[in-house]
């Protein structure tokens, strides 16, 4: 079997695809919470993915990927079969819930990705999340079954209201800390606005809260600074020192900011898959 090879790929929504890849290295030593950097060809750039799950046995790992430019275009044009360049990993750090037992994991968009391990994890443990799962529209809630399958109770949520209730995560959140729900953790991860949201929400209640910081990233390593962001009065790293932080303590305005600073020129630049400037 060739190393990167695309051995299974299912399209879950428009814009959102499910690859197994047969990645050996990878699958014998990941855990939840880490994720891999790859490469679509010679000439891709390096863009990380959560390890959404892994086969130790048949050394293939699980990516769900939203298309939202140019590598994530690119990786979808690749078929069953097809091979990528490279896949660097496991990165980052595994995920360390141990110190919590009443969890609730919330989820905005493609961040189910990220939650669906750590409620499979749980719930392996022996005790099991309460998830969160909120999109912009009912088809783009994506592992509905699956963190159903894991979750002590699942909640969905849409801005337009055509699945579960309407509304954003934090709505839900706030009304299950009101009821009395417990939570001595919330694990939060998605756009970078509704988890800078949900810890102005649990500041508030006193709530333990952690972010999974999807940053640009570069290199993977800790070398070339892209990734960092600050927290509390520290600089720190979110491949090497996460992707896991103290959502209270993460300078989500300034993160904001940096996460913007390329975007005139992404929107301007020339997509050679459409032969156009995008
Ligand atoms: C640790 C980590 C884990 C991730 N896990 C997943 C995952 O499991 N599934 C998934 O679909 N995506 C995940 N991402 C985000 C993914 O890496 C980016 O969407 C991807 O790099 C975009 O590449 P692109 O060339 O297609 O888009 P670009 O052309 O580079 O950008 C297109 C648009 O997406 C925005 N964008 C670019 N990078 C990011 C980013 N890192 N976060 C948020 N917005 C971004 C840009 O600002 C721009 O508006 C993860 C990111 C990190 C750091
Ligand atoms: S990606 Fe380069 S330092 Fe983190």
């Amino acid at each position: 079997m060739k190393d990167y090879a695309i051995l299974a790929k299912r399209r879950l929504a428009s814009n959102v695809c499910e690859y197994t890849l047969y990645a050996p290295l990878v699958a014998r030593h990941c855990r939840a919470g880490q994720f891999v950097i790859l490469r679509v060809d010679d000439e891709g750039e390096r863009v990380p993915f959560t390890i959404c799950d892994y086969s130790r046995e048949s050394g293939t790992i699980m990516l769900l990927v939203q298309e939202v430019g140019y590598s994530t275009c690119k990786l979808a044009q690749l078929r069953e079969g097809d091979a990528l360049r490279d896949i660097a990993g496991p990165l980052g750090n595994p995920t360390d819930l141990d110190a919590y037992k009443k969890i609730c994991l919330v989820g905005g968009g493609i961040g189910s990705a990220v939650i669906y391990p750590q409620a499979k994890n749980l719930h392996a443990k022996g005790y099991p999340a309460d998830v969160i799962l909120g999109a912009r529209t009912a088809d783009l809630l994506i592992f509905r079954q699956q963190l159903e399958q894991y979750a002590s109770r699942a909640y969905f949520v849409t801005d337009d209201g055509s699945f579960g209730a309407k509304g954003f995560v934090t709505d839900k959140l706030k009304q299950l800390l009101d009821g009395g729900a417990g939570y001595d953790c919330v694990f939060a991860v998605g756009p970078l606005a509704m988890m800078k949201a949900v810890c102005d929400l649990t500041a508030e209640y006193g709530v333990d809260t952690i972010v999974s910081m999807n940053s640009m990233m570069v290199d993977g390593t800790g070398m070339c600074g892209c990734c960092r962001l600050t927290l509390g009065d520290r600089t720190v790293y979110a491949c090497i020192d996460g992707p896991e932080f103290d959502g209270h303590l993460v300078d989500f305005d300034e993160t904001i900011k940096r996460n913007r600073m390329y975007r005139e020129q992404e929107s301007k630049h020339f997509c050679r898959l459409r032969g156009e400037y995008v």
